[in-house]
């Protein structure tokens, strides 16, 4: 497994485990009663609306077997949507409406379904089958996010989101996590999206991996995954950093995407980010994580502006070397 056999490059490299993170990340930096705000994801969406965070409209919210017959009201005005269960992970209950044809619809990876199928599906969150814990739950129904010509050469039917991780406010690392035919119009790792390491600095892509190995190039498009700039990096960072001011968790995972027409949107917030982001970046999260611990006790806990936190980062996580292309050159 890749990591009993690099363990030894990586822990040089600053790799964080997965006991340290429990207990010195998220036990010590999150508070247990903040934990709700971000394990649902309405109520994420709510918190962020009220403080100015754009997240894609909710279009409609089911919580009753008798609500499911609501649902034809609902996306009556759309051709597309997203169905989300709202206590989910990992990317299981999502399904990506992408059209319509004729009485059917059509997902992300272009399968039909019947209108019978998405409140079966619907049902299926209701009970609570992809929730945590397995608690009955809602489902969403909300924007499709549209993917930009920029990311549609380097994803394959669906949008790509970008994963930054959070330390008390300071962006410390960030991934774009790139959809294909396996993950099916989803983002998400274990759905088989690839994860492609970012530099926080420019928000220019670097190296790729897919199933924790190695790639150069998307396996649908073939088109090479490194060298890209994400559009509007600043304000991502940006948004981000606010995140955490939004929460009050320490250690956070922000989920952004970026929108054809809207640009950066605030997706959904992990309390239990995970750690595949190392492999990504190739650089350990312990490294990071302890330069900004350092610059807090340096300052002894004084909490800063989000503005400044951001060129703190900026400045000390700059991969060396890399430079972003104009907008121009990447069309
Ligand atoms: N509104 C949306 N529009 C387009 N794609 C979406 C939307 N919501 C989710 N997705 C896709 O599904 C993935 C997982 O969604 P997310 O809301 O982060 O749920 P999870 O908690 O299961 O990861 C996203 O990374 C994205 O690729
Ligand atoms: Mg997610």
């Amino acid at each position: 497994m890749f990591w009993s056999k690099t363990r030894k490059a990586l822990r040089a490299r600053g790799v964080m485990g997965i006991n340290q993170r429990n207990g010195d990340y998220i036990l010590r930096y999150n508070k247990r009663s903040l934990y709700p705000l971000v394990d649902d994801k309405l109520k994420t969406k709510k918190m962020a609306l009220e403080a100015g965070i754009r997240v894609p409209e909710l279009y409609g919210a089911i919580r009753t077997e008798q609500g499911i017959s609501t649902l034809r009201k609902v996306v009556d005005t759309h051709r597309d949507f997203v169905i989300k269960p709202a206590q989910g992970a990992g990317g299981d209950g999502i399904m990506v409406i992408a059209d319509r044809f004729e009485h059917y619809f059509r997902s992300a990876s272009g399968r039909i379904i019947t209108q019978d199928e998405l409140e079966h599906h619907i049902s299926g969150i209701l009970s609570g089958i992809y929730s945590l814990g397995g608690h009955r739950d809602e489902a969403l129904i909300e924007y499709r996010v549209r993917s930009t010509e920029l990311f549609n050469r380097i994803s394959y039917e669906g949008v790509p989101d970008i994963r930054i991780i959070v330390l008390k406010g300071y962006p410390v690392a960030a991934m774009l996590r790139l959809p294909t035919r396996q993950s099916q119009g989803k983002a998400n790792l274990h759905q088989g999206a690839i994860g492609v390491g970012l530099d926080l600095s420019t928000g220019v892509t670097l190296g790729g991996t897919w199933h924790n190995q190695r790639i150069e190039r998307h396996p649908d498009t073939a088109n090479a995954v490194a060298g890209l700039t994400v559009p509007d990096w600043e304000d991502c960072l940006a948004l981000a950093a606010r995140c955490y001011d939004l929460t009050g968790l320490g250690y956070l995972g922000v989920d952004l995407v970026m929108d054809r027409d809207h640009g950066p949107m605030m997706l959904e917030l992990n309390a239990r980010p995970g750690l595949n982001i190392q492999i990504a970046m190739d650089d350990g999260l312990l490294r990071r994580c302890g330069i900004v611990e350092k610059h807090l006790d340096a300052l002894k806990g004084e909490d800063r502006p989000a503005a400044e936190r951001v060129e703190f980062s900026k400045q000390q996580f700059a991969v060396a070397g890399v430079v972003p292309q104009a907008a121009e050159e990447q069309q």
